[in-house]
C-alpha cells in the first residue's frame, strides 16, 4: 500500500507520520529535521527549554531541513506554555502540537498568525470542541502511547469515534505505532496519519541517554513492557 500525503491546513507531508514530541531535550532540532527530511512531520519538544534554547532549536531544525515541515509539541500542564507557544510562532514555526492538557486560549494564538494548531485528545467530545475552536487537525492518544496520559482506552478504540465526530479536519492516531502494519491499521480505521513516539527514542537522532536508548531495543517480550495509568 502506498501511503497518502497528510494534509493539516497548507502543510503537505509526503509521508502521513508525526515524529511525536519527547520532553525534556529527547526529540529536538535533530530528530525533528530527520524526520521532516524524510517527508514526515518532525516535532521539537518544547516544555522544559528555556525561551532562547528553543529559538536555537528551531533555528537549527531549520538549517537541518530547509523545506521540512517542523513543529513544536508543548505541554498544556507544564510551565511557560503560552511563552513556548508563542516563541514558536514568532520563529516561524510550522504547527504546534499541545498535548498534556487542553488550552482554548491557544487556538486563538494560532489564528492571530494562521500557525495551525494541533490539539491531543483522547475522546469525541474533546475532539469536536477542538474543531469548534479552530484546531487544525487532531491526534488521538490511547492506553498505548507513551509519555503521559488520560485515557485507559485503546487508540484503536477512540480513533474512528473521533473520525465520526469531526467534520472537516484529519485525524492522526497515536499510541503502539511501531511499523508498517501498525500505520495501515490506523489509516483503515480513518485516520488521515499517526503519531509516534517509542519508536523514534532509540534512534540516533534522538537525545536520550544510551542507556534508554538500549532499554528500549532490549524490550523485545511482551513483559518487558508495561502499560501505568
Ligand atoms: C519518552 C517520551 C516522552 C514524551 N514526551 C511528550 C511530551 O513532552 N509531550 C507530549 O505531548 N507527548 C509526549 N510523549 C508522547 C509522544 O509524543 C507520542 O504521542 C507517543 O509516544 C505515541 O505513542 P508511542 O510511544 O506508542 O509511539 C512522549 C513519549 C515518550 C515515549
Amino acid at each position: 500500500m502506498k501511503l497518502p500525503e497528510l494534509r493539516i491546513g497548507n502543510l503537505v507531508a509526503k509521508v502521513p507520520i508525526i515524529q511525536g514530541g519527547m520532553a525534556i531535550r529527547l526529540s529536538t532540532a535533530r530528530l525533528a529535521a530527520a524526520v521532516a527530511n524524510e517527508g514526515g512531520i518532525g516535532l521539537i519538544a518544547a516544555s522544559g527549554l528555556p525561551f532562547d534554547e528553543l529559538r536555537y532549536e528551531i533555528q537549527l531544525a531549520r538549517k537541518l531541513s530547509p523545506n521540512g515541515i517542523i513543529g513544536i509539541n508543548a505541554m498544556v500542564a507544564a510551565t511557560q506554555f503560552a511563552g513556548l507557544v508563542k516563541t514558536a510562532i514568532e520563529e516561524g514555526i510550522d504547527l504546534v502540537v499541545a498535548g498534556a492538557g487542553f488550552s482554548r486560549d491557544m487556538f486563538a494564538m494560532g489564528k492571530e498568525s494562521g500557525t495551525p494548531i494541533v490539539p491531543i485528545v483522547s475522546s469525541a467530545k474533546l475532539a469536536r470542541i477542538s474543531e469548534g475552536l479552530g484546531a487544525a487537525a487532531i491526534i488521538v492518544e490511547g492506553s498505548e502511547a507513551g509519555g503521559h496520559l488520560g485515557t485507559d482506552r485503546s487508540a484503536r478504540d477512540i480513533v474512528p469515534e473521533v473520525v465520526a465526530a469531526v467534520k472537516n479536519i484529519p485525524v492522526i492516531g497515536a499510541g503502539g505505532v511501531l511499523d508498517g502494519k501498525d500505520i495501515v491499521d490506523m489509516l483503515k480505521l480513518g485516520a488521515s496519519g499517526v503519531q509516534m513516539g517509542s519508536r523514534f527514542a532509540a534512534s540516533d537522532e534522538c537525545n536520550a541517554s544510551d542507556e534508554l536508548k538500549k532499554m528500549y531495543v532490549r524490550a523485545t517480550n511482551p513483559e518487558d513492557i508495561v502499560l501505568i495509568q
